[in-house]
């Protein structure tokens, strides 16, 4: 059991050797994923994003690529055009990241899929479909693209009929083999449950192809790790054995000065008293929630019953519990059961998510500290390399920014994986 290959890759420095095959992204946000990519031999000759801050972050941090700032809609002509002005090779990679509000289970809305709401968000879900025009301009070898579990299955309006976006992708790439796929990086041995669909298109005539149909492989890396493990596979990374041997500086809530490190994205928001209470008193390594906490913080009574506000015997506010004052009167915050939680200890973390400070979202509070997990731990669970480059975002003074950006991406680590298999995959075929 080794978390060692995946901390190794973070603190590793840049690597120096020039990257061999080249690659455009979409829907860039700071480059992350495509970092991974880049690192297994893919240099990013155009990315593309619609947000200014986003991709001044990322031009930062791919100096040599091309930064559109933008809508990718509607757009192909001009990002073939970029990516002929700067090279005559043939396109590589073409990898597109889209947002997935519209299906995430984070999805407030979800199950509602009928609202106007809803509808705007399924148009964004159709977003993804924008690689087609670009692939049939630039003809790259392989396209990748990810997106929450639910793309696969989800189905959109189309034509008066109703079919799923990857039956769509096949239908606008009919020059493509279209493999999709559900990972987890926790079987690759990041400390992160984080389950996603990977579609991977292979252009029909690469060689590699005829092996992969013929033996039934997908164009992934093979797993590493399983939650029970078996036949060579080790056991999941729990986030205690991660947390321990990345041996963070602590951090308490209870003061400014107390939640903030002295590496600079080492921080946690600082608490009132009555939410740090909340957070507090869940018994350290309990994996439990500040639903549960029971002793009335006034009279030191044990046991009081769940779902109440008021101490049944001296009246006083559980304010150890999620609550908020409405009209003078305390009132419990109606929450999931996987809210206001300290992780499990035994098990790795929770999807990270945009909303990784916000302690009333899914398993945000740290396994034994009083606090949540700071942007440098989020930052590492995500396997963002630690020499990528975060000064623009500090400069915006949004801390809420790089938590964004960190929650959106798809973890480095599995990228520079993936890029491997795709580079070896690539050097199989007849280009
Ligand atoms: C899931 S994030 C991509 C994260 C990225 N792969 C990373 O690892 O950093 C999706 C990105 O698409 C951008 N975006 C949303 N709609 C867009 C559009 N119509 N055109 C271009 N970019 C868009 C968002 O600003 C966001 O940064």
């Amino acid at each position: 059991m080794s978390i060692h290959p995946v901390r190794d890759f973070i603190l590793q420095d840049r690597p120096t050797d020039a990257p061999h095959r080249t690659a455009v992204s979409l829907f860039s946000g700071g480059g992350l994923s495509d970092l991974g990519y880049e690192m297994a031999g893919f240099r990013f000759v155009v990315q593309v994003e619609n947000d200014q801050r986003r991709s001044a972050i990322g031009a930062e941090n791919f100096p040599a690529s091309q930064w559109l700032t933008g809508d990718v809609r509607d757009r192909a002509n001009e990002i073939a055009a970029a990516y002929r002005q700067t090279t005559s090779r043939r396109l590589d990679l073409l990898v597109a990241t889209p947002p997935c509000q519209g299906m995430s289970s984070s999805n407030p809305s979800r199950g509602k899929r009928q609202t106007p709401q809803s509808k705007a968000l399924e148009e964004k879900n159709r977003l993804l479909l924008e690689v087609i025009p670009v692939a049939r301009l630039l003809k790259p070898r392989v396209i990748v693209i990810e997106n929450v579990r639910q793309v696969l299955t989800l189905e959109v309006e189309y034509d008066g009929e109703k079919v799923t976006a990857v039956d769509l992708l096949r239908g606008g790439l009919s020059e493509y083999e279209v493999f999709p796929s559900v990972v987890n990086v926790a079987d690759y041995g990041v400390p992160q449950v984080r389950k996603r669909a990977l579609v991977v298109a292979i252009r029909k005539n690469e060689t590699c192809l005829e092996g992969m149909l013929s033996q039934k492989r997908l164009p992934v890396p093979y797993p590493t790790h399983a939650e029970q493990s078996s036949n060579g596979t080790q056991p999941w990374i729990s986030i205690r054995e991660w947390l321990e041997a990345m041996a963070y500086e602590p951090l308490d809530a209870r003061s400014k000065e107390a939640a903030r490190g002295t590496h600079p994205l080492h921080l946690v928001p600082a608490y009132g008293p009555d939410r740090y209470r909340q957070v507090s008193e869940i018994p350290a390594y309990s994996g439990r929630s500040a639903y549960d906490n029971d002793k009335c913080p006034a009279c030191g009574r044990q046991g009081v019953g769940v779902d109440l506000v008021v101490c049944p015997n001296c009246g006083g506010v559980m304010c150890n519990r999620p609550f908020v004052e409405r009209d003078g009167q305390p009132s419990l915050i109606r929450g999931f059961k996987s809210s206001y939680r300290r992780m499990s200890p035994g098990r790795p973390a929770y999807t990270i998510t945009t909303n990784s400070s916000h302690i009333g979202s899914d398993f945000k509070i740290h396994p034994w500290e009083n606090r949540v997990l700071s942007i440098l731990e989020c930052a590492d669970l995500q396997t963002v390399p630690r020499f990528y480059d975060w000064t623009k975002a500090k400069a915006e003074r949004t801390v809420y920014l790089i938590r964004n950006l960190i929650g959106e991406a798809f973890p480095t680590y599995f990228t520079y994986l993936h890029g491997q298999v795709l580079d070896k995959l690539l050097s199989d075929s007849a280009p």
